[in-house]
């Protein structure tokens, strides 16, 4: 079997990480790239999936943690702090603590999916609920890391987009060049910064003859770069892109306007049927943000604003049991019956004619 080596030691000519630096890896990316055949047919275009809850914390941070976790280290950092919607907390929990450094998290009070509340609990991370929004949260923890020895692991980073950007590496390495059009949910803003860098420098580098358009997608609550300016009180069923004032909005704005992309709002509504549509039609779970693509794929389908034709990768950002108590409120309630341990009962139940 092939032994999952981890983004620094595939991509590390790409990456800020010298040879005096740590390696703290936990075999994150190398996630699958799926073909979505529900989703390709409705589109009329060759859409694929980039899973990034198959990373061993169930989100894309990992891939910026594993590189801010071991820069950070090897410049003898004993402490890390991030401020965070709970995946990036639920990611540096879990690399801070593999490479031996304190986690401390700083997250918003009751706006956490369990899931990943959970994760930074076992990850023994040192959590402090704030009363405020993630963007009091992020300027808490710049504060903090500017006032005592703690490194700052926000995807304001640099590192943390270094490591992000390796998601258009594979991409590229898997289907031979880059598609002609990426779509992601925005919060922060970090993942479409870093997945366009990664497309510019595999362009520059001649690995890919072409740039694919960004498209981003925000929840209608939480959407700064659609209004063109910050939004005081953020709200969606989306928590992780539940953000009003987002840290990269000028990279995120630039790699909209150079890939000649854009950034538009989906509702909750639609966010909860796209999560629905790829558990049930392409076999993928995925937290509700993570849906924010596809939601915003088929709405701009039904408006007739989709070409056919088109080669289409969407990242889906984070895994579905992250949030299970929003998957079972909506349409996947559960609804099995008990039946006695009988196969005439189960297979009545079943509805099946025999
Ligand atoms: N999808 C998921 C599942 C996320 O957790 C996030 C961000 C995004 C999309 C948006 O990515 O911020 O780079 O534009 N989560 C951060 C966190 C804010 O704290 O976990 P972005």
């Amino acid at each position: 079997p092939v032994r999952r080596r981890g983004l620094i030691e595939r991509y590390r000519s790409w990456l800020p990480v010298s040879d005096t630096d740590p390696v703290i890896t936990l075999g994150e990316g190398g996630t699958p790239l799926v073909a979505a055949e529900a989703l390709s047919e409705i589109l009329g275009c060759d859409t694929y999936l980039k899973v990034e809850g198959a990373n061993p914390t169930g989100s894309f941070k990992d891939r910026g943690m594993t590189v801010a976790v071991s820069v950070s280290a090897g410049a003898g950092a004993e402490a890390v702090v991030c401020a965070s919607t709970g995946n990036t907390s639920a990611s540096a929990a879990a690399y801070a603590s593999r490479g031996g450094l304190l986690p401390i998290v700083l997250l918003p009070a009751g706006r956490i999916a369990a899931g990943k509340l959970a994760q930074a609990v076992v990850h023994g991370a040192k959590i402090v609920q704030i009363d405020g929004n993630f963007d009091q949260c992020l300027a808490l923890a710049r504060a903090l890391s500017n006032s005592y020895p703690v490194a700052l692991v926000n995807s304001v980073n640099p590192a943390r987009i270094e490591g992000q950007k390796t998601a258009a590496f594979e991409i590229v390495d898997e289907l031979g060049d880059a598609p002609d059009l990426h779509v992601l949910p925005v919060g922060n803003g970090g993942n479409i910064t870093a997945y366009w860098r990664g497309y510019v420098q595999y362009a520059e580098a001649k690995v890919s003859t072409r740039r694919p358009r960004m498209w981003g997608f925000q929840a209608a609550g939480a959407a700064p770069l659609v209004l063109g300016h910050p939004v005081l009180h953020p709200e969606t069923v989306a928590t992780a892109i539940r953000i009003g004032n987002p840290a990269s909005t000028t990279a995120a704005i630039a790699a909209q306007q150079q890939s000649g992309g854009l950034f538009e709002a989906v509702t909750d509504e639609q966010i909860l049927a796209a999560q629905h549509f790829l558990a049930s039609r392409e076999g993928v779970f995925v937290e509700p943000a993570s849906a924010a693509g596809v939601a915003g794929l088929l709405a701009k389908q039904l408006r007739g604003e989709i070409d056919r034709g088109q080669q289409i990768v969407i990242t889906v950002t984070g895994h579905g049991l992250k949030d299970i108590d929003t998957a079972l409120s909506g349409t996947g309630a559960i609804e099995a019956e008990v039946v006695p341990a009988e196969l005439a009962a189960v297979a009545g139940a079943c509805e099946l004619d025999g």
